[in-house]
This record gives C-alpha cells, sequence and structure tokens, in this order.
C-alpha cells in the first residue's frame, strides 16, 4: 500500500465475515446490497476468488470475484469496496493485483469487472488497473436499465481487461 503505517493483511473470506461484509457494502453507497444469504455464498463457494483485508481488529476492504463458468482464463470481479478511512491508499488495486497472484486451475488472462458510468472511482480503479499491468481494456454494454425492470439502476459497462500474463507472485 500506498501508506505503509497501516497494519492490513489479505487473506481469504470466510463463512464468520458475511455478515460484516454486507455491513461494510451497506455503508458504501453506490453499491447494491445484496442478501447475507448471497455473501455466505460468496465468502464459501467463492472465497478462492474473493478476498477480505483487514487491520488487527476491523475489515476494511473486500472483493468479490469469480472465475467466468464459460472462460476459465477469465476472473470477473463483481464488488469492491473499501471502506472510507483507507480509500486513496491503493488498497483496492493492493487486492485485484494480490488475487490475480493466486495460481488457478487454467492461468488467467483477462479481469473483466462492470462499471455504471457515474461512478468516477470505479472507472479510476479499474482504468489504473489496466495501466499498472500494461492491458488493453475493451468496453462494452452489458445490462441496459431496462435489464434491471422496475428497480432504478443505472446501465453497466462490461470492462474486459487483458490479455495479460500471470503477474509475478512477489510480495505487495
Ligand atoms: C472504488 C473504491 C473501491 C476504490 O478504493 P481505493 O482503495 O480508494 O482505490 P485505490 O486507492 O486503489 O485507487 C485506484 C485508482 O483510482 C483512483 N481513485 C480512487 N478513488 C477515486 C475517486 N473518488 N476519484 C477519482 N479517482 C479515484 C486512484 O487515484 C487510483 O488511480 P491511479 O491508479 O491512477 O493512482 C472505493 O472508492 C470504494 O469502496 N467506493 C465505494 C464502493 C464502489 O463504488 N465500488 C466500486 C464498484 S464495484
Amino acid at each position: 500500500m500506498k501508506n505503509n503505517s497501516c497494519q492490513i493483511t489479505f487473506r481469504l473470506p470466510e463463512k464468520k465475515d458475511a455478515n460484516t461484509v454486507k455491513q461494510l457494502i451497506e455503508n458504501s453507497p453506490p453499491l447494491d446490497i445484496n442478501s447475507v444469504y448471497c455473501y455466505l455464498l460468496v465468502c464459501t463457494h467463492f472465497a478462492n476468488t474473493s478476498i477480505l483485508a483487514e487491520n488487527s481488529k476491523d475489515i476494511c476492504g473486500f472483493i468479490s470475484a469469480y472465475i467466468r463458468p464459460d472462460r476459465n482464463d477469465t476472473l470477473f470481479v463483481w464488488q469492491v469496496v473499501v471502506s472510507k478511512n483507507y480509500r486513496g491508499k491503493g488498497l483496492a488495486t493492493d487486492m485485484l493485483k494480490s488475487i490475480l497472484r493466486r495460481t488457478y486451475p487454467a492461468p488467467l488472462h483477462y479481469l473483466e469487472t462492470t462499471v455504471n458510468p457515474s461512478n468516477i472511482s470505479s472507472n479510476a480503479l479499474f482504468s489504473g488497473m489496466a495501466r499498472s499491468i500494461n492491458a488493453r481494456i475493451v468496453k462494452s454494454p452489458l445490462f441496459t436499465e431496462s435489464d434491471f425492470g422496475n428497480s432504478e439502476h443505472e446501465k453497466e459497462i462490461l470492462y474486459r481487461i487483458g490479455p495479460f500474463d500471470i503477474l509475478k507472485k512477489e510480495k505487495i
């Protein structure tokens, strides 16, 4: 991290983290708030592709992600959150890189996510990430407003970042 005075460690999320992760998401608009059941699934079935950042007592960051079932070289990043006091220090970028450095059954060459056009920080995060690993971004519409039915929801633009080579496994 840019601020090395923070004693932050990364680990896989566990079942016991699901409620706290939901609270962190609730405190972090504009993220969609999902059910505890959903975060329980993320913290169990998708733990190996997700990450949790914590200091001595608090969870300060979380990313949910999974390998696309139809493309085993593509990591899809679903929700990224950093608690307010820890933003702007490179934590989200470091968490993403840490997930990419793990060993997977098939090598990862692409990272995908969706970004709402109004989410400046999300766009900045993934644009910066692509720059730092020398990968291009291809942007295309994935979900329109009407795909969300009556729930008012901005459209979601797919960012496909890559191809990239496996990141070196050096420590952050
Ligand atoms: C988006 C979010 C996860 C970024 O976390 P972070 O730890 O502050 O991000 P980083 O410090 O790694 O910053 C990554 C890049 O984004 C830029 N950035 C971060 N927040 C920004 C903001 N509000 N405005 C403009 N740029 C911003 C940083 O300057 C950095 O750019 P660089 O690579 O050119 O240096 C955090 O702001 C957050 O939790 N927001 C609320 C939830 C959300 O919107 N999540 C994203 C959608 S899934």
